[in-house]
C-alpha cells in the first residue's frame, strides 16, 4: 500500500515523522511530499532517512530526471494524507489549485484523501476554514479533527493536530475502503422515469438522480467498474462511470437486461414509475373537455425483472425504498418480493433528507442485518452502504 503523506506549514509539522513511521509500522510505502512552509520547520533528510524513499519538494525539481513525480506519485498512491493539513493548503485543495507539488499531486490523484487539520483555533473556525472542509468532505475526504486544547500559541480551542493512532486508522479506513469492490462489476439505475402522456409532456417524479450518483462515486472511489442506466435527471454522473440514458421503465428494463451478465452488484437507486399512460398520444393532448381521463397501465419492475433474469454466479440485488412513514413492514415485503439480497429504506419524510435534498438517512435491511446510516451527505450514505454491500457477496 502506497501512502503519500503531504507535510504543510504547521508548527505540528514535527509529528508527520511519528506518523510516517506509525503507517509504515502497518505496512504502507511512505512517500512524504512537504510543502515550502514546511520545509521552514523540517528537513526532507529526516522524511527520506525514516521511509528510505525520495521526498517531494519543488513541483520542478523530479527526483528522477525525465519522469513526472507528481503524475507517477499520483497514480501509485492508494491514499493520500495531509498532516499536518494548514489552512491554506486545505483551501488549495478544497479549490483545485496547484501551486506546489503537494496541491499538483493530489488534483492528478484518484486515490482517496485523508486531512488532519492542524491551526489556530480561530483560523479553525473561520468560515474560509469551514468552507474548504465541507467542499472536501463533499468529495469523500475523512477529515480527522483536531482535537480542543492550548495551541503553541498559547491560544485555547479546537486546532491541535490530531493524535496520531486517529490519522492512522482513518487512514487504514480509506485504504480498506478503496479496495473494497476491487475487481467487481456494478450496475446503477439512477434518476426517475418519465411515462410520456404525448409528445411534450409525461408523467414523472421527484427523483434527482443524486442518490445514483453518490453511489457510482463512492462505488469508482472502491475500486469498481461502474455502469449507470440513467432515467432524464440533470445531476453530473462520474467521468469515469459508463452512463447509458433512457427515459422510460421499459427502456430502463431493455437497457439493463443485456448488462446484466457480468455484474456482481446491481443496484436500483431509480424511481421508476409504477404506470404508465396506456396509449401516449402523437403530437399534444389538446384542451376540450372539463376533465381529462387517463388510463395508466403497470410498468415492469426493473429490479425484479433483472433478479427474476439472472444466472448464476448471482450478482447481489440492491433496491431502494422510498418510506414516507419510515415503515419497515413494506420494504421487508419488497425485499422477499423482488428477490433482491438487501434493502435500503429511505426516510423521504424528513425535511433535508430523501428526494432532490443533499442529505439522506439510510436502514439497511437483508437476512440479518438492520442497522441505519444516521445522516449524512449522499455520498456519506453510499460508501457506508457499499461498505455493508460488498460484504453481502458469495454469502
Ligand atoms: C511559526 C508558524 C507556525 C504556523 N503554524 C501554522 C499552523 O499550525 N497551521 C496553519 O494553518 N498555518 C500555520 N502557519 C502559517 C502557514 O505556515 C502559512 O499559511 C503558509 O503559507 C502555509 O503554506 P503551506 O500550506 O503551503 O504549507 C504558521 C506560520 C508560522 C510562521
Amino acid at each position: 500500500m502506497n501512502v503519500v503523506l503531504g507535510v504543510s506549514g504547521s508548527i505540528a509539522a514535527y509529528r508527520a515523522a511519528d506518523l510516517a513511521r506509525e503507517l509504515m509500522r502497518q505496512g504502507c510505502t511512505v512517500r512524504v511530499c512537504l510543502t515550502d512552509a514546511a520545509q521552514r520547520f523540517v528537513t526532507p533528510v529526516l522524511f527520506e532517512s525514516l521511509t528510505g524513499q525520495p521526498c517531494l519538494q519543488d513541483a520542478f525539481d523530479e527526483p528522477e530526471r525525465g519522469r513526472m513525480a507528481h503524475i507517477e506519485w499520483a497514480k501509485e498512491a492508494d491514499a493520500i494524507v495531509v498532516a499536518p493539513a494548514t489552512a491554506n493548503t486545505l483551501a488549495k485543495l478544497a479549490h483545485g489549485l496547484g501551486e506546489d507539488m503537494l496541491t499538483t499531486l493530489a488534483i492528478a490523484s484518484r486515490a482517496p484523501l485523508v486531512v488532519a487539520p492542524a491551526m489556530n483555533p480561530k483560523m479553525y473556525a473561520d468560515e474560509s476554514t469551514q468552507a474548504a472542509l465541507t467542499v472536501l468532505r463533499g468529495r469523500a475526504a475523512l477529515v480527522v479533527e483536531p482535537a480542543s486544547g492550548e495551541v503553541a500559541c498559547g491560544d485555547t480551542g479546537q486546532g491541535k493536530l490530531a493524535p496520531i493512532e486517529e490519522i492512522v486508522s482513518a487512514t487504514m479506513t480509506v485504504l480498506r475502503r478503496s479496495r473494497a469492490l476491487a475487481g467487481t462489476r456494478v450496475l446503477i439505475t439512477s434518476g426517475p422515469t418519465h411515462e410520456p402522456l404525448d409528445d411534450v409532456r409525461f408523467v414523472g417524479n421527484r427523483s434527482s438522480g443524486r442518490m445514483g450518483a453518490a453511489l457510482a462515486r463512492a462505488a469508482l472511489l472502491m475500486g469498481a467498474d461502474v455502469t449507470v442506466v440513467s432515467g432524464p435527471a440533470s445531476v453530473a454522473y462520474p467521468l469515469e462511470a459508463r452512463v447509458v440514458r433512457v427515459r422510460t421503465a421499459v427502456e430502463m428494463l431493455a437497457a439493463c437486461l443485456p448488462l446484466l451478465a457480468g455484474a456482481d452488484y446491481v443496484v436500483g437507486a431509480a424511481a421508476v414509475a409504477d404506470y404508465r399512460p396506456e396509449s401516449p398520444v402523437s403530437g399534444k393532448i389538446r384542451r376540450s373537455g372539463e376533465t381529462l381521463d387517463l388510463r395508466m397501465v403497470r410498468n415492469p419492475d426493473v429490479l425484479a425483472s433483472l433478479s427474476r433474469a439472472a444466472t448464476l454466479p448471482r450478482p447481489v440485488f440492491v433496491g431502494f425504498a422510498a418510506e414516507p412513514d419510515e415503515g419497515l413492514e413494506h420494504a421487508r415485503r419488497k425485499l422477499a418480493e423482488k428477490g433482491l439480497d438487501a434493502i435500503a429504506v429511505n426516510d423521504v419524510s424528513g425535511l433535508g433528507v430523501g428526494f432532490e435534498a443533499p442529505d439522506n438517512a439510510l436502514t439497511l435491511l437483508a437476512p440479518g442485518v438492520l442497522e441505519a446510516s444516521g445522516r449524512q451527505t449522499k455520498l456519506g450514505c453510499a460508501l457506508w452502504l457499499w461498505e455493508r454491500v460488498a460484504g453481502l457477496r458469495g454469502r
